[in-house]
């Protein structure tokens, strides 16, 4: 059985994201779609939210479990016995920091490998960031997000203004 990581923020999931996520599901038995613990970032969703929305928009795909995970990335991958490391590549900008990790993950761990996956051209210019912040300024990012999360964004932006 070949088992994919799909590892990442999620703050909160998009578009983009399922788009690289049903793309890594025609290669592998299993996806595992997990939030790193340990991210540098602030989030705005917690980890209990961002599970949430995860697993309500991926209900129906069988060969995906939800998770998140603490420490080195490729230690969860070896107790999950994956073979890859899926990451999306959505523009030259990415490739550095995609490069530094992939190189430093399979230093750290030999026999995984980094499957890298394009999404739609449609979704080259999106990340969570900017999803968050026109959410949080009344604009319409219906386009950019699951219904899930665009329900979610809003009552994130309603409880920010009281
Ligand atoms: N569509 C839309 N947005 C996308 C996207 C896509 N297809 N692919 C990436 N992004 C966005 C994300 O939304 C995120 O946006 P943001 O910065 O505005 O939040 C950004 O691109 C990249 O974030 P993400 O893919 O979530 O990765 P990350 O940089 O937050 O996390 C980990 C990277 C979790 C994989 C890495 O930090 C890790 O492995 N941590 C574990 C500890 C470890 O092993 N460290 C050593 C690594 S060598």
């Amino acid at each position: 059985m070949k088992i994919a990581i799909y590892p990442g923020s999620f703050d909160p999931i998009t578009n983009g994201h399922l788009d690289i996520l049903e793309r890594a599901m025609k290669l592998f038995d299993k996806v595992i779609i997990t939030i790193a613990r340990n991210s540098t970032k602030v989030p705005m969703f917690t980890e209990t939210e961002r599970l949430e929305m995860i697993r309500k928009v991926v209900r129906s795909y069988k060969k995906v479990e939800v998770d998140c995970f603490d420490g080195l990335l490729v230690d969860y991958a070896r107790r999950k016995n994956a073979t890859a490391i899926v990451r999306g590549l959505r523009a030259i900008s990415d490739f550095e920091y995609e490069l530094q990790m992939a190189l430093m993950n399979r230093k750290l761990s030999d026999g995984l490998v980094t499957v890298f996956l394009m999404p739609n051209e449609k979704y080259t210019y999106l990340n969570s960031s900017i999803v968050r912040e026109i959410a949080r300024l009344n604009g319409d990012v219906s386009r950019f997000v699951p219904v899930v999360v665009l329900k979610a964004l809003k009552k994130k932006a309603r409880s920010a203004k009281r």
